[in-house]
């Protein structure tokens, strides 16, 4: 795979598809992380002299235009992190986003709208993607991959755009692959993996491919309550995928087989309702119970403290860690304990005298360990992608990535 250093930038229009997907509050950035990683690339390249057209999907907007999913907040936050203006196209390959790439000089750099708003980005038909992909082509000279979190997505800018244009791969995608490759080949032992988040069946592929390679698979978020489930538990009013309970049993056997311990947890915090992330008002009715005693009328909100320590016991003597998913409703200060906790064993597992290899995986482990005030430097990486590291730990082929060794 060819890197940026293999590209001559200098006075060429360079396409960056970076992963802007941030949360957003109205218009205000909740998590700067995936634009501070791309960041350095765009850097690079505007300090080799070139004209920067940098390109990213926020949300899931249904193919037109949809201000709610507008990067235009992205771009003030990007300027502000290169420390210099970012025109910012309202259009992506329309009227605005030929007019204001034309005007860049070497060493500007501008972003475009969002690239899903346009029917062909996401698109399944060939046909209709490769016609964006030619779109976009005519704004740039070189194309230059660097939303690692989109990888595992078949879409224009990801898949198509590459084959039009000479291409190498960003510096955050070049980061991002040598992490997988030390949690793939010749992993440090005991390697531990916490999953949390709230489906079992986001998660199946990626349990399966574990179970021949991890010493310990430690269980939480919405997920564990199907766990607690085909365990013999009741799960009250919890998140219960029943469909997937045969696979939870066939992986619990294969476990045992395999000689690979997996950690239930064993408490959990339980509240009549889902709680109010936006205003976090306190919930009344907020308990913690054993997971044999989950009253019928209550949802499992989180993981409680036995479970929290079990956790960061299993945690403490691993070499390599790899986190992915929150261990409850984190967004929410009564339900954050359980995630709090787990960054804190990552933390703890990678502090000397630990030496473990720590890696937080994607979205939502990621903002949560940022917004919970962790210092994100202390992990040994902090990974820009969710889906895109699972599907990479699965095994599966990644078309944005397959599209740059092309
Ligand atoms: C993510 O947030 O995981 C990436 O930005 C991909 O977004 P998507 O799941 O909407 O394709």
């Amino acid at each position: 795979m060819k890197t940026i250093d293999d590209l001559d930038v200098s006075g060429k229009r360079v396409f960056v598809r970076a992963d802007l997907n941030v949360p957003l509050n109205g218009t205000t950035i909740t998590d700067d992380g995936r634009i501070r990683a791309v960041a350095p690339t765009i850097a690079a390249l505007l300090e080799r002299g070139a004209k920067v057209v940098v390109a990213s999907h926020l949300g899931r907007p249904k193919g037109a235009p949809d201000p709610q999913f507008s990067l235009a907040p992205v771009a003030v936050r990007l300027g502000e992190l290169l420390g210099r203006p970012v025109a910012f196209a309202t259009d992506t390959v329309g009227d605005s986003a030929k007019a204001t790439v034309a005007a860049l000089g070497d060493g500007e750099v501008t972003l475009l709208e969002n690239l899903r708003f346009n029917a062909g980005e996401t698109s399944k038909d060939d046909a209709e993607r490769g016609a964006f992909a030619d779109r976009l082509a005519e704004l740039a000279d070189l194309y230059v991959g660097d939303g690692f979190g989109a990888v595992h997505r078949k879409h224009a800018s990801v898949y198509d755009l590459p084959a039009r244009l000479p291409h190498a791969a960003g510096l955050l995608i070049e980061k991002e692959l040598g992490v997988l490759k030390r949690l793939t080949e010749d992993v440090r032992r005991p390697y531990a993996v916490v999953l949390g988040g709230s489906k079992v069946s986001d998660k199946v592929g990626v349990i399966d491919n574990l179970l021949g390679k991890a010493d310990r698979i430690l269980i939480g978020g919405g997920m564990m309550f199907t766990f607690l489930k085909a365990l013999g538990h009741e799960v009250g009013g919890s998140l219960l995928q029943e469909d997937q309970i045969p696979v939870v049993l066939e992986y619990l056997e294969r476990a045992k087989a395999n000689g690979v311990e997996f950690i239930i947890p064993v408490d959990t915090a339980v509240a009549g309702s889902f709680p109010d992330v936006k205003t976090g008002t306190p919930v009344e009715d907020f308990e913690v119970v054993d997971v044999d005693a989950i009253p019928a009328g209550k949802l499992g909100l989180d993981i409680g403290p036995k479970t929290a320590a079990l956790f960061a016991e299993k945690l403490a003597d691993a070499k390599t860690v790899f986190w992915n998913g929150p261990m409850g409703v984190f967004e929410h200060p009564q339900f954050a304990d359980g995630t709090r906790a787990v960054a804190q064993a990552l933390l703890t597992a990678s502090t000397p005298p630990g030496d473990a290899f720590t890696v937080v995986g994607g979205g939502d482990s990621a903002a949560a360990v940022r917004t919970l005030g962790f210092d994100e430097n202390k992990f040994g990486h902090i990974s820009t992608g969710g889906g895109a590291s699972l599907e990479y730990l699965e095994g599966k082929t990644l078309p944005g990535i397959a599209a740059l060794e092309a």
